[in-house]
């Protein structure tokens, strides 16, 4: 583990006035939110909108890296470039997903494990040795009558510091991404219950592997009130609860903190990220946004699959990337 390497990327990652850009959908995701609107579900359909995306002018004004799914990672542009050296050249760091997807928890009904430890260290090391400055890794951690468990819990924060250990050995950044699940009826209370203590764990976790933390960024989802509750939260209780409860877990030298969207609408992601950067200055670490729909949504329900809509689609792109960055420095 080179450290400075690690501070030198993560510091990069968290400069102001930008965000990380998660571009990073699965497949089988990224064929649901375009069979939403009707494109077909292809690997150059995917590759047309992945480029629509990493060509939006001015996007590294507001964005610090991009995180990509394996199949854009390996993939060129129309170009012949590919998508990685395109993100370098533009100074944009190219990061990659690197966890196979939350699968059923065995034995723990609705709840799910990450996977994607097997043969982690060698595609680590072919990720580094192709440019990849940081790495990602999402676990999901669902709210419910009697869920999440300490099972589950436990053994996704656990498999989040596995990951961490192999990313820094290879001196990639890893962006560990425990988010509880924004799905159900459940009060902001719950919610921050339920968050104080998965990322308590997270961080004995992180610390039982001797994981580097100002090498490390976290990807929370905020405190916020369930999607399905009929009284939710307003925008500063949001702000508010969401930055007592990382000020209370999360460690003073961490490298720095960049929310999901998580299925919050781009107007809400963008003003729970504005006010907790506006009324609280003094911050022991950077907290900025890493959204894929709060950046992407609204330019993939305009781009629609037609080439005609491109350059419609990366103003309304650019927009949200630079509201984004406003946000992360309170404005
Ligand atoms: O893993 C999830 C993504 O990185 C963030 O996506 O902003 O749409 O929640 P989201």
């Amino acid at each position: 583990m080179n450290k400075e390497v690690l501070i030198s990327t993560a510091e990069k990652m968290m400069s102001k006035p930008k965000g990380i850009l998660a571009m990073d959908e699965s497949s089988p995701t990224c064929a649901k939110r375009f069979a939403a609107l009707d494109i077909p579900d292809s690997e150059d359909n995917r590759r047309r909108y992945r480029e629509l995306i990493v060509t939006t002018p001015n996007l590294s004004n507001y964005i610090s890296g991009a995180i990509l799914f394996d199949e854009t990672f390996h993939q060129k542009m129309s170009s012949g470039e590919y998508f990685r050296e395109y993100l370098k050249e533009n100074d944009i760091l190219p990061g990659i997903k690197v966890d196979t997807g939350a699968k059923d928890f065995s034995n723990h009904i609705d709840e799910k494990i990450t996977e994607g430890l097997d043969g982690l260290r060698d595609r680590l090391i072919n990720y580094m040795s192709l440019g990849a400055k940081f790495c990602k890794w999402r676990a999901v951690i669902t709210i419910s009558s009697n869920i999440p468990s300490e099972a589950c819990i436990l053994s996704n924060c656990n498999s989040l510091a596995r990951y961490a250990s192999l990313c820094q050995e290879n001196n990639l950044v890893p962006i560990v991404e425990p988010e509880v699940l924004i799905n159900g009826s459940h009060s902001i209370e719950d919610c921050d219950s339920i968050t104080r203590k998965t990322l308590k764990c997270l961080f004995e976790q992180l610390d039982l592997m001797n994981i580097f933390l100002p090498g490390t960024i976290l990807k929370p989802s905020m405190v916020i009130s369930g999607d399905k509750n009929s009284s939710r939260a307003d925008f500063h209780k949001v702000a508010t609860m969401t930055i007592d409860c990382l000020k209370s877990v999360c460690p003073k030298d961490l490298g720095g903190i960049a929310f999901l969207s998580g299925g919050q609408s781009d107007e809400e992601a963008t003003q729970h990220l504005s006010l907790m950067n506006k009324e609280y200055t003094d911050l022991p670490w950077r907290v900025t946004f890493s959204y894929a729909r709060a950046i992407q949504q609204s330019a993939l329900n305009t781009w629609r699959g037609d080439d005609a809509n491109t350059s419609r689609a990366q103003d309304i792109l650019s927009n949200r990337a630079k509201l984004c960055s406003e946000a992360s420095i309170g404005n």
